[in-house]
């Protein structure tokens, strides 16, 4: 049997004994968002000797689209991952044997299996291990003992989360990425939304982890009455606006009861036409009481964003020396490269984040810019926030340089510059700097280290001159329902960008009705589109899988039902890298680094390319890649980090940032890895499911361990 304790005891216990503890039993090894691991069997000397203690397959990868992006847990023993397709198991941490494993799809339905970073662990003492993980807009809560729902959590052990959300959302879609997290008897959650309009409002909520009741709500896009509804020159834009979303997890302050939420930004994320203002809590780090939900503090990180410049991952709480005081501070690093540090009771900077005046020449008609923009000036920002043509990538043939050159005199330039017809560099880019993966904070040295991607994107933005309307065929109704609800993502020639892929040959793998299935269900980083209704869906079908009888039929319901506030005038033609002729990032390398940075001085003490190219390592040039997932940071002196294109698993001297140890992956390990201990043995076990950035998939998760 198992010995438990009340989540209260367990570290006055713990503290006891002479070891430190060897769990991970929290999303990112503590609720303090450290990454960090407290274990010292591995250490810079004995790291090379890795060898791999176990890998478990789920045998449910699909080629090149499923992903793993989940940090798994362990605790006491038992590993809990979750699967390409969502299945969550249990496994012996040990020896990687498979104990259970839980399917959230229902048998033959249409199910939307979207992403899944992590789960959350509840202790209630005795039995009681419950595990909370999100799929198909459902909030689960099984038993981690026996891998069974939890019949007395919601309508028999899940809830839906498009109820409860104090507005009426049952046709729009509502997903949930990131774990929530626990403090005493409740769950804290946040969701992923769509990022155009119409979207779900990104309301944060807690609800009894034993009953499943909705406990408190906050109101991210405030209320009439609320603080910060004056922020929206829209009287509107509450019944109406959506996104300002935690989707990137929390950080929770156990002792003061604090729960810290890390926001997106409002939808549509590149015009604010009909959301003029500051659009609080859009892009705020937001302070909340943990028990009741109440607003204690925010510190907005972009005013009136127009650049999709989401926090992208939970702020680290850390305690910092200045003035020869202690002062209990957060880190919070943003898709800029900036880290703003704020204080943790009062949402105060610790150094000065001056307001910087930007230009408000150039937004797009209909719309206006902040005037200001906050800048943090210390620590300094770990990327390039500008391109110009000495950071412009000269790896390649001069020709092809020169064609950069010459393409960047065309576009708006500038971190703050707004969305325009013409193209508009966004550096760093829409993955950032950082992203989901977080970064690691050793409190020892110090030291954060943070991993970012530097690529430079161009959002070019169109009219939506036409609205479907009825009278007109399915054609082209479908061709104006792809511009307002597709292009964004898939490009207005349907050829993919970015991380979306192509449409072009669809009608090979899709009937109308399988195609409509999708659009319902959605699936993984592809939203659901449950507002469009049947006759909407049929045009797109009739269009996209150029199905000629379809295409003929007359178009009956136009989109008659939106809100003045949800019809988009303008959207983006993709998600489109900055590349040369050749495919490579237009900017110099690195495409990828990792920075430890030190946040008593400020300074980058060191930073490192993250990633190879096999082709430029071999001239001894290493560029890096873009990487997502997160590193860990260990007391044995090490930083364990994969996240690359390369699919190596890598560990760095803390210290100094030399590559100690990298190994082959079978597949990227676009994830943050989990290290614990168990039976005196340490392990480090990383997700490798690929996916991500044109590789191939994976279904292994692969533990290492010395001999
Ligand atoms: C937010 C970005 C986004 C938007 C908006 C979006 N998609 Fe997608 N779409 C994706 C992603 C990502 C995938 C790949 C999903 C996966 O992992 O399998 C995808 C996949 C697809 C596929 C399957 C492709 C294949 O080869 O199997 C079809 C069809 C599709 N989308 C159609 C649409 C249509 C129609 C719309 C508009 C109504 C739309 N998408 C809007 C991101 C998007």
């Amino acid at each position: 049997m198992k010995f438990i304790l009340p989540a209260l005891l367990l570290p006055l216990v713990l503290s006891c004994k002479h070891e430190p503890p060897g769990d991970w039993s929290v999303y990112g090894g503590t609720k303090d968002s450290r990454h960090y691991s407290p274990l010292t069997q591995i250490d810079t000397a004995n790291v090379t000797q890795l060898k791999v203690a176990w890998v478990y397959h789920t045998h449910d990868a699909d080629q090149k689209s499923t992903q793993i992006q989940a940090n798994g847990l362990e605790y006491e023993g038992i590993f809990y991952g979750v699967s390409p397709k969502l299945k969550l198991f249990a496994l012996n941490a040990a020896t990687g044997e498979p104990l259970w494993v839980f399917d959230p799809a229902p048998k033959g339905t249409n199910f939307d299996l979207s992403v899944c970073r992590g789960l959350t662990l509840y202790n209630g003492g005795g039995e009681d291990q419950r595990l909370f993980f999100a799929a198909a807009g459902r909030l689960f809560c099984i038993d981690a003992n026996t891998g069974k729902p939890k019949a007395g959590f919601g309508d028999q052990g899940s809830i839906d989360l498009h109820q409860g959300l104090d507005r009426e959302v049952q046709n729009l879609y509502v997903a949930c990425t990131s774990p929530g997290i626990i403090y005493k008897d409740l769950i804290i959650i946040g969701t992923r939304v769509n990022e155009a309009t119409p979207a779900a409002p990104g309301y944060i909520r807690a609800y009894d982890v034993h009953t499943g009741k909705r406990r408190w709500i906050f109101h991210t896009i405030p209320w009439p009455d609320e603080p910060g509804y004056e922020t929206w020159d829209d009287t509107t834009a509450w019944r109406y606006a959506g996104g300002v979303n935690a989707w990137s997890g929390f950080s929770l302050d156990e002792q003061r009861g604090i729960v810290f939420a890390p926001l997106g930004s409002a939808s549509y994320d590149f015009y604010g036409g009909n959301r003029k203002g500051a659009d609080l809590y859009a892009d705020c780090v937001l302070a909340l009481d943990a028990s009741t939900g109440k607003r204690i503090w925010h510190f907005q990180t972009v005013h009136h964003d127009l650049w999709d410049k989401d926090l992208p991952a939970a702020p680290v709480l850390v305690t910092l020396q200045k003035d020869g005081k202690q002062i209990d501070a957060l880190a919070q690093v943003s898709k800029s490269g900036y880290v703003f540090l704020l204080d943790r009771t009062t949402g105060d900077p610790i150094y000065p984040i001056p307001e910087i005046a930007v230009s408000t020449q150039g937004a797009l008609p209909g719309d206006s810019l902040s005037p200001t923009q906050p800048e943090p000036s210390f620590p300094e920002p770990y990327v390039r926030q500008h391109l110009n043509e000495a950071t412009l990538n000269r790896l390649v043939p001069d020709s092809s340089y020169q064609d950069l050159v010459k393409r960047l005199k065309t576009y708006r330039n500038g971190l703050f510059s707004p969305p325009s017809f013409q193209g508009t560099v966004v550096l760093p880019g829409f993955d950032g700097g950082s992203e989901w993966g977080g970064p690691a904070y050793d409190s020892a040295s110090g030291l954060l280290f943070v991993n970012a991607n530097e690529m430079a994107w161009i959002l070019t933005m169109v009219p939506l001159s036409e609205k479907p309307h009825a009278h007109q065929t399915n054609l082209e109704a479908g061709k104006a329902l792809y511009q307002t609800h597709c292009m964004a993502c898939h490009g207005p020639e349907r050829q993919g960008s970015g991380n979306y892929p192509s449409l072009m040959d669809v009608s090979k793998r899709y009937t109308v009705s399988t195609f409509k299935s999708l659009l319902e269900g959605g699936r993984r980083m592809m939203p659901a589109f449950p507002q469009l209704g049947s006759s909407s869906e049929e045009a797109l079908a009739s269009y996209i899988l150029n199905d000629k009888i379809l295409q003929l039929k007359a178009y009956i319901s136009p989109e008659d039902n939106l809100s003045p506030f949800d019809q988009m005038k303008y959207t983006n033609t993709g998600y489109n890298k900055f590349l040369t002729k050749e495919g490579y990032p237009a900017i110099m390398p690195p495409w990828g680094s990792l920075s430890a940075i030190n946040l008593q001085t400020g300074k980058v003490v060191w930073k490192d390319t993250l990633g190879d190219y096999p082709e430029f390592k071999a001239k001894g040039i290493h560029t890096g890649t873009e990487n997502y997932g997160g590193p860990v940071v260990t007391a044995g002196g090490l930083v364990f980090i994969a996240a690359t294109r390369d699919a190596k698993f890598r560990a760095f001297n803390k210290r100094t940032g030399q590559l100690l140890w990298e190994t082959d992956l079978p597949a990227c390990g676009f994830a943050t890895p989990s290290v614990y201990r168990y039976k005196g043995k340490e392990y480090v076990v990383i997700a490798c499911g690929g996916g991500k950035l044109n590789t191939y998939s994976g279904d292994s998760y692969m533990a290492f361990a010395l001999p």
